[in-house]
């Protein structure tokens, strides 16, 4: 693509494209390495602060954002859940996580909130986050001198940042995973044949843990937000239109999936939320060419059965930040050379447990009564079986990370 001469030339070391969690990790890992970097932003911040994602964050997660000092919010506003409670066949089943981990636990945050946190702190030690850029567009990704194409205003005039790396963070739809040629890159799909309709609603916990369950009438999930804000989710038909679904539909189809046999209720409250997402699984290799190395949903997704999409950007930067600090202490090319493979073995392990708990949990029509058995099956082996619980846990509160 033609590129028109730029009125502005900036320089950083490192290039960022996407201001998510990859990227704002990434800023946040290489400055306390003494590394410099500009974030490319398309949405302006009050827009990617006000996007409501996903909300588990792995042990290794928190521990980071505490050693960087980018965790007091967290800890005070933050749900620390030791267990998680799998429900099916109209029964509950508590799966201790922290017993069958060695004291590991998961923290209910919300996504937005971590991006909140780390933009202040981004902003109030100086780092340059320019947001609401367009035309963005990584060049030269081949030498040893590459550069964004951008604009700061839609009508502004072409800008162009120099850098010796850059990181796309930009998510499954920016530009960065396409400009590594077609012919290089491996990309690996399957499109869930379910969708997630999510809630928010103002209304007390219901549980003090979150609910996965498998009901006959497909999966439901509880989860939770604050003490006066829950998160609730119901399987639909990815093509669902949300105008379908009255909020007294919704609730009347959570109290039907959610209940067992005990006495315990799920509690209501006004929706004042309310979406339908598709799920996928995806996966490119090789996350590198020449200068360009992508993170986190620019590389792969996840379906959002596990809460794996958040802590899997973190573990690419985190991989990503220690290679760009050995090559600017010593020259050594060995931790970007390795970048891709290192983080793949982490990724394709967490694109098993997602897919895992995606097909045990939910229920899928074009699957023969057969395969629906086999599922159940292994529910109930799963909750007999210490070490099958074991296996789960150590998943779900995140494969070591050091
Ligand atoms: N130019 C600049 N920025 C862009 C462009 C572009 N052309 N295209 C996308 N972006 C920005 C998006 O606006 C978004 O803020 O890149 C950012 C990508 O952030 P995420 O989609 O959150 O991806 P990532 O940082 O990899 O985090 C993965 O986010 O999607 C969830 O569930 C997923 O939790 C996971 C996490
Ligand atoms: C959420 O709180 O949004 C959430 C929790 C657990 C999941 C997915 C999403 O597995």
């Amino acid at each position: 693509m033609a590129q028109a001469t730029p009125n502005s030339i900036t320089r950083t070391q490192v290039g960022i494209i996407g201001a998510g969690p990859a990227g704002l990790f990434l800023a946040h890992l290489l400055h306390r390495q003494g590394i410099e970097s500009v974030i490319l932003e398309s949405r302006s911040r009050a827009g990617i602060e006000g996007t409501i994602r996903a909300g588990v964050l792995e042990q290794w997660v928190v521990d980071l954002m505490n050693r960087m000092g980018l965790g007091g919010r967290m800890m005070r506003e933050g749900h620390f859940h030791s267990g998680i409670t799998l429900r099916f066949d109209h029964r509950s089943h508590h799966i201790d996580m922290a017993d069958l981990t060695g004291g590991k636990r998961v923290t209910v945050y919300a996504q937005h909130e971590v991006i909140r946190d780390l933009v202040a702190a981004r902003l109030e030690e100086g780092g340059g986050i320019v947001f609401g850029a367009s035309d963005v567009q990584p060049l030269d990704i081949d030498g040893t001198a590459p550069r964004i194409a951008f604009r700061r205003t839609p009508d502004g005039p072409p800008e162009e940042l120099r850098c010796d790396f850059i990181a796309g963070c930009d998510g499954f739809h920016g530009p960065s995973r396409p400009a590594i040629p077609a012919a290089l890159r491996n990309e690996f799909q399957t499109v869930h044949p379910f969708g997630w309709l999510g809630i928010l609603t103002e209304a007390p916990p219901s549980h003090p843990e979150l609910i996965y369950a498998n009901h006959e009438r497909g999966f439901a999930l509880l989860s939770t937000r604050s003490p006066e804000v829950q998160r609730l989710y119901l399987q639909v038909d990815p093509g669902d239109d949300i105008a379908h679904w009255s909020d007294d539909r919704i609730w009347s189809e959570l109290h039907a999936r959610l209940e067992d046999r005990d006495s315990w209720t799920l509690t209501e409250g006004p929706i004042f939320q309310k979406g339908i997402i598709g799920m996928r699984s995806f996966v490119c290799e090789p996350m590198r060419h020449g200068r360009l190395f992508i993170a986190g949903d620019a590389a792969h997704i996840v379906p959002p059965t596990g809460a794996k999409g958040l802590n899997l950007a973190v573990a690419d930067v985190l991989v990503l930040s220690r290679a760009l600090a050995a090559f600017y202490r010593t020259g050594s090319t060995e931790g970007l050379d390795g970048y891709s493979a290192t983080c793949l073995r982490r990724i394709w392990k967490a694109e098993r447990f997602s897919w895992y708990m995606t097909t045990m949990l939910h229920r899928n029509p074009a699957e023969s009564p057969f395969e629906q058995r086999i599922h159940l099956a292994e529910l109930d082996y799963l909750v007999q079986s210490r070490a099958a619980m074991t296996a789960l846990a150590e998943n779900y509160v995140g494969l070591p990370m050091d």
